[in-house]
């Protein structure tokens, strides 16, 4: 066994985290575990199939240039992925510390749009865009947890990944009153700087603006029909 445990993170419904080394380099192992009222065949099928998802996903977006962890090992019979261990803290623990001032939360914020804007330019979706899933490190943000990420193009599926992150903000951090609206100043900026929305080989990605009106079409709907 080449991972050297050292701390259990997470222990989630999906996979169970722990912190440790590999060939001596601080590393994260992600195990796959088995859910019990799923058939195990099936169950294992689909663990495999996201297991090998998230491991591509983190392989495709750090060529682009994101900042995610690197893919060190990927062993998918036995559900593990052993990915790179990146500092920084989790944007949930920024977020709640009482010593994190307005001024601080405001450049973070923007700065997770501006990851978050960079990610969607290279068509992918994260799908769980909450607070434990972004680390701030200085003035890096690194997104990690790739297990429900998806390649798409459709304005859709970018305005869900913004909205899922504006009910997160607006639930477990409410005392940051405009938590988005910084958000989405940062992922507008993203677009200014690096230049109009790319066309890749699957298509057209959604500008930055048509993304930032779908989301408030996907808030208008949600607070009509619940
Ligand atoms: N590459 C990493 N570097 C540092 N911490 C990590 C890394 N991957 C996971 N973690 C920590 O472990 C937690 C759980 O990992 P995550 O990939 O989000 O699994 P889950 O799918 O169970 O949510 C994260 O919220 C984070 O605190
Ligand atoms: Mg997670």
């Amino acid at each position: 066994m080449v991972f050297k445990p050292h701390q259990r993170l997470h222990l989630g419904a999906e996979a169970e985290v722990w912190s440790g080394q590999w060939f001596g380099r601080p590393a994260v192992r992600k195990q796959r575990r088995p859910r019990s009222w799923r058939h195990p065949n099936l169950d294992h099928r689909l663990g495999v199939r996201r297991m090998i998802s998230e491991a591509r996903l983190l392989i495709r977006t750090r060529k682009a240039g994101l900042s995610v962890p690197s893919v060190w090992d990927l062993d998918y019979e036995g559900g593990q992925l052993i990915i790179e261990h990146l500092g920084g803290r989790p944007l949930i623990d920024v977020l709640n510390d009482s010593a994190t001032t307005q001024k601080q939360a405001q450049s973070i914020l923007y700065m997770v749009g501006g990851a978050v804007r960079r990610l969607h330019r290279v068509a992918t979706t994260h799908g769980d865009l909450s607070s434990n899933n972004i680390l701030v490190e200085e003035d890096t943000i690194h997104l990690i947890d790739f297990g429900l990420a998806s390649i798409e193009y459709d304005v859709e599926r970018f305005g869900i990944d913004l909205h899922v992150l504006d009910e997160i903000l607006g639930a477990s951090h409410p005392q940051w009153k405009g938590a988005i609206d910084w958000v989405i100043e940062g992922y507008l900026a993203a677009e200014e700087e690096l230049g109009p929305a790319p066309v890749l080989q699957g298509g057209a990605i959604p500008s930055a603006s048509e993304v930032h009106a779908r989301l408030e079409d996907i808030r208008t709907r949600v607070r009509y029909h619940g």
